[in-house]
Parts: structure tokens; C-alpha cells; sequence
């Protein structure tokens, strides 16, 4: 190969996001969605609601949740477990205000309505997410939002890139998508 061509190939994107993990020896992981911290918050036994605050700005998120080592087969009935602050900032350590669990259908997907959460302190705007399911780690995960100033002054500073989702406004409603990789 000419030093070139060489050059050249060498400088070729890398499409990360198709190649199954399982087929790169040692990348089984590939795909796995990044953790984040739990924080001092959560609660078990959150009801079982795809309603779990009406208290705020509306938002949607929805997404799929996927096997991790091959990127693409879908996880059917996975718990994902949410909790994030109200309105005002505050976790609810009494109740289960703004904490809800809702489960994957066949094809993965997942949907949930609530609030836009606040930041407080200075940490960024969050929905902290536990995904379970049968055959699966466990994972423990924060989303944050695109645009919010406080993910650069964030002290925890894990608001990674992959979690960062962009939401779209209709009206004074916010959607946003994130899938999960397990
Ligand atoms: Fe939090």
C-alpha cells in the first residue's frame, strides 16, 4: 500500500455506534449505557405509573431498551425505575412524589411522563433511572439535558455526553428519547 492510501484509510471514521459488540474481541461492553451515581435519594418500591408527577413543566421521555452485546435485540419487560427532585428541588423521602416504575414491552420500548425537574445546588437538571431485568447487571444511570449551563459547573462532573438528551418543545411540553443499553 502506497504511504498514501495508507494515510488515508488510517483516517477513516469509525461508525462506533453499528459494529455488535459481540463480533470485536474484548468489546462485549461496547454498547453498554454509561452508569452515574445513585445519590443519597432513592426509595424502593416506587408504584408501578407511566403518570408520575403532573406538579411542573410536562415532559415526556420514551426510548428502547437493548441488549448491550449485540447493540439491537430488544429487552422486553425490564423495570425502569425512576425518581428525580419536584418542582421546588425536594425529594420526596416520605411519599413516592415524582417516583414511579414503569416496564418494557416486546420491542423494549418504554415511556413515562413527569415533570422537567429543576437544578439545585449546582447540580444540572437529572432523572436518575435503575433499569432491572432478568439476565441483566443491574444499572443504575442519571439522564441530564442538553443546553443546561450547570452541566459544566456539575460537582459529581458525570453528566457524560451519551446521557445528554436533547428535548423538543410542543407548547410547554418537552419530549426526549433515550435508549438504554444493557
Ligand atoms: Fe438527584
Amino acid at each position: 500500500m502506497k504511504r498514501k492510501t495508507f494515510l488515508a484509510a488510517l483516517s477513516l471514521p469509525v461508525v462506533s455506534a453499528v459494529i455488535p459488540g459481540k463480533e470485536i474481541p474484548g468489546m462485549e461492553d461496547f454498547c453498554k449505557t454509561q452508569r452515574d451515581q445513585e445519590g443519597p435519594f432513592y426509595k424502593a418500591d416506587a408504584p408501578q405509573r407511566s403518570m408520575i408527577e403532573k406538579d411542573g413543566v410536562p415532559l415526556t421521555i420514551e426510548g428502547r431498551i437493548f441488549k448491550g452485546s449485540d447493540c439491537k435485540s430488544p429487552v422486553a419487560g425490564a423495570v425502569v425505575d425512576i425518581w428525580h427532585c419536584d418542582r421546588n428541588g425536594d425529594y420526596d423521602n416520605e411519599g413516592f412524589k415524582c417516583r414511579g416504575m414503569v416496564k418494557t414491552d416486546l420491542e423494549g420500548r418504554y415511556t413515562f411522563s413527569s415533570i422537567y425537574p429543576p437544578s439545585y445546588g449546582n447540580r444540572p437538571r437529572h432523572i436518575h433511572v435503575k433499569v432491572r431485568a432478568e439476565g441483566f447487571e443491574e444499572l443504575t444511570t442519571q439522564i441530564y439535558f442538553k443546553g443546561d449551563k450547570n452541566i459544566r459547573n456539575d460537582f459529581a462532573r458525570n453528566a457524560d455526553a451519551s446521557r445528554v438528551i436533547e428535548l423538543v418543545t410542543e407548547g410547554n411540553m418537552r419530549k426526549g428519547h433515550f435508549d438504554i443499553y444493557l
